[in-house]
């Protein structure tokens, strides 16, 4: 698969409820029998943390050629992917309060999973909050996939999960510095900012606005 066919842009207001939907198919029965990421991005976007600079979707281009010229124009494709962030902050121990960035939902579309394409989305995504000043990333994931992209356990720069027990496995808390160095000296707790916190009731209701669709109990899932 040729991962150079595609266009990362801003998301747009009318493609809001397509993205919700990609998002639904890419993490249905994923992690728990269901899924709520649609909705959290529903309620994110609203968010005053939430960074719209850095709130992408990936689509496959369309080459489009011009009726005299014959030049090309890349154009619009199928809906294939998204990512975003929001802003949270580390509370050190020292007492200050370290502006950091934390994302997701990321998402590629089902079909095509394991091609590139989210490791794609992802680099372009940390270069632009970068790129922005941002000093640094964490989050909760998988390092099968974000180790790829720089991330390491958070555990190693000095950060805590906000209300995990002494001893419990942090192994899922990932941190990527996009400032060389914005973490060192620097101990603390993580949080995660509330918008991700949603009501179950709340996910069940916005879920009807969508097809129906069959909640599986499938051996990985972690809630
Ligand atoms: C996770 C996700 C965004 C990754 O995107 P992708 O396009 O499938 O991943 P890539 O092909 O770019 O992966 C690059 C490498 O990361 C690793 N990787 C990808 N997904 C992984 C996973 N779920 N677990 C462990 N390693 C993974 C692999 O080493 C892969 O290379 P390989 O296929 O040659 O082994 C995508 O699979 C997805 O949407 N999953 C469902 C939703 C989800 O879990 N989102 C992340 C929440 S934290």
């Amino acid at each position: 698969m040729n991962t150079n066919h595609t266009i990362i842009r801003l998301e747009k207001r009318e493609e809001y409820r397509k993205v919700e939907h990609l998002v639904r198919e890419a993490f249905w029965n994923v992690y728990r029998p269901g899924c709520s990421e649609h909705y959290v991005i529903h309620v994110l976007r609203d968010d005053p943390a939430f960074v719209k600079e850095l709130d992408f979707v990936m689509r496959l281009s369309v080459q489009e050629h011009g009726p005299v010229d014959h030049s090309a124009a890349e154009k619009d494709g199928a809906l294939i992917g998204q990512n975003m962030f929001m802003r949270t902050v580390i509370n050190a121990d020292d007492g200050r309060v370290i502006p950091v960035l934390t994302m997701g939902p990321i998402c590629i579309t089902p079909e095509l999973k394991r091609h590139g394409y989210g490791k794609k989305l992802l680099d372009y995504s940390l270069e632009k909050a970068a790129a922005m000043g941002f000093g640094a990333v964490l989050f909760e994931g998988n390092i099968g996939f974000y180790g790829h992209s720089g991330f390491d356990y958070a555990r190693n720069f000095g950060i805590r999960y906000h209300d995990l027990p002494e001893g419990a496995d942090d192994s899922f808390f990932l941190c990527r510095e996009l400032i060389p160095g914005y973490l060192d000296g620097i101990t603390g707790v993580y949080q995660t900012p509330q918008g991700y916190y949603v009501d179950d009731g709340d996910v069940e209701a916005f879920d009807k606005l969508f097809p129906p669709k069959e909640k599986l109990r499938l051996p990985g899932q972690i809630f």
